[in-house]
C-alpha cells in the first residue's frame, strides 16, 4: 500500500518524508488555502517546491469545471512538473475531461467520489486514482470503509486498474481498515500517518528494558 500525505504544508511534507515512508502528496484547494498560498502563480510554485520535496506522485487540483477549461488547467498542471496528477472533480465535465487527459498520457486523480457508481465512471474514464472520501462519509452516518471495500471489489472483479486512493482520512484506524479491505493507497494528514507508531506497551516495553540494562550496566 502506498502512502500518501494530504496537505500543503512543507514542514509536515518533510517530517512524513523523514520518516521514510512516504510516496506521494494530495492537495486541495481549501489545503493551499489553510497555508495561505493565493494566486494562480504562487499555487503553481507551490506545488513544485511539493514536487521538488517528494519522489512520487503530487495530486494539483483544478478549480475549473467546464470540460474545456478543466483540461487547459489540467495540462498547465501537468506542466509543471512530471511528478504532478492531475486532480479533477467526479462531475460530468470532468469524467469527460478524465477520459481527454488520460488519452494524452496525463495522470489524473477523479476526486469527491462518494459512491461506487461514481468509482466505476472514474475507472471507465481511465482515471490513474480515484479518491472516495471516507471521513465525509462517516460523517453523514454512513460507513467509507465499507465504501472503499466495495470499489476495491468491483476494480478486482473487471480487471480496472485505477487505484483505489482512500481519502478524507481521520484516524490511524482508517489507515489501517483501509489497508485491510484492500485501498492501493491512503491519503492522510500528519497526526494520523505518526499515530501508526503509537502502542502503550512499547513505551512500557521500551522503558523496562532500557531500565534493565541501567541496573546491570550502572557503574
Ligand atoms: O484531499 C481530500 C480529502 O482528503 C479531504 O479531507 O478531512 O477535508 O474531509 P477532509
Amino acid at each position: 500500500m502506498k502512502f500518501f500525505i494530504d496537505t500543503a504544508k512543507l514542514a509536515d511534507i518533510k517530517e512524513a518524508k523523514d520518516l521514510g515512508i512516504l510516496d506521494g502528496v494530495t492537495t486541495n484547494p481549501s489545503l493551499m488555502a489553510k497555508e495561505g498560498i493565493k494566486g494562480q502563480q504562487s499555487v503553481f510554485d507551490h506545488y513544485v517546491k511539493i514536487c521538488e520535496l517528494v519522489k512520487g506522485d503530487v495530486s494539483a487540483e483544478v478549480i475549473a469545471t467546464d470540460y474545456k477549461g478543466i483540461i487547459a488547467e489540467g495540462k498547465e498542471l501537468a506542466s509543471l512538473h512530471p511528478g504532478i496528477v492531475v486532480k479533477v472533480p467526479m462531475i460530468k465535465d470532468g469524467v469527460k475531461a478524465i477520459r481527454y487527459l488520460s488519452n494524452q498520457g496525463i495522470r489524473t486523480n477523479c476526486t469527491l467520489v462518494f459512491s461506487a457508481g461514481q468509482a466505476i465512471l472514474a475507472g471507465k474514464a481511465g482515471a490513474t486514482y480515484v479518491s472516495p472520501f471516507i471521513g465525509r462519509i462517516d460523517d453523514q452516518n454512513w460507513d467509507g470503509i465499507t465504501l472503499i471495500a466495495h470499489i476495491a471489489q468491483i476494480y478486482a472483479i473487471h480487471g480496472i486498474q485505477t487505484q483505489v486512493l482512500a481519502a478524507s482520512i481521520r484516524s490511524s484506524l482508517h489507515i489501517v481498515r483501509c489497508a485491510e479491505v484492500g485501498a492501493q493507497v491512503v491519503t492522510a494528514p500528519l497526526d494520523a500517518i505518526m499515530g501508526l507508531l503509537k502502542h502503550p506497551l512499547t513505551d512500557i516495553g521500551l522503558e523496562k528494558f532500557l531500565s534493565d540494562h541501567k541496573k546491570v550496566n550502572a557503574k
